[in-house]
């Protein structure tokens, strides 16, 4: 909104700046994009059942190959892995994670993203897509992590995932 009346109401003084004009329509043009460009919203669940030791303890680091399944269950349909290592970076008991999020289902089979960012503890767990590989090539996105089971043993998250990809193939 604000982007909107800077150009059809800006400032006589930016009016004349012809260097500015040249800005805002580039951020027009790259709003614009981002508006028109196809999302895609995965949803799958992250089912950690290899829990080693106590994450959250400061200092500890997690190297991690575990299942994205379909749904709850824990023999549902499995769609990729998420492959990655997390730290315990904040003394609150947060996380640092980098994971790569590789699918083996039929639609994206091969294909990869890597999500990246801070887990806050017991909270749903925002963090940016900052790439991806195959059909994600170019995407863009952000993930949102939250907790359905968390025990000792077992600990399952549902995923919400949007992306932006610049080029999405049929096949
Ligand atoms: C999942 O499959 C395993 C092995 O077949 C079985 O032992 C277990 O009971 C199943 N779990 C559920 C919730 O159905
Ligand atoms: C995914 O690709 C691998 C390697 O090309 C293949 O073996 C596998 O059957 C494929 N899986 C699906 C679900 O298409
Ligand atoms: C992990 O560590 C935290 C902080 O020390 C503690 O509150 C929590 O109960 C521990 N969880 C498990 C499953 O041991």
């Amino acid at each position: 909104m604000e982007l909107i009346n800077l150009i059809f109401f800006p400032p006589t003084s930016m009016a004349s700046s012809l260097s500015q004009t040249v800005l805002f329509s580039i951020l027009l043009f790259l709003s614009l994009h981002q508006a028109c460009a196809k999302r895609t919203h995965l949803n799958f669940y992250f089912h950690v059942t290899d829990v080693q030791a106590n994450a959250t303890d400061y200092g500890t680091i997690i190297v991690m190959d575990q299942a994205l399944r379909e749904g709850l269950d824990e023999n549902s349909t499995l769609i990729g892995r998420v492959q990655g290592i997390q730290a315990a970076v904040g003394k609150d008991g947060s996380l640092e994670t980098m994971f790569n999020f590789l699918f083996l289902n039929k639609q994206y089979n091969g294909s990869t993203l890597a999500i990246y960012g801070r887990a806050p503890l017991e909270t749903t767990i925002e963090r940016p897509v900052i790439g991806g590989t195959g059909k994600f090539r170019l995407s863009h996105g952000y993930s949102l992590a939250k907790p359905v089971i968390l025990s000792a043993t077992r600990l399952v998250y549902e995923l919400d995932v949007y992306v932006w990809p610049l080029e999405l193939k049929d096949d």
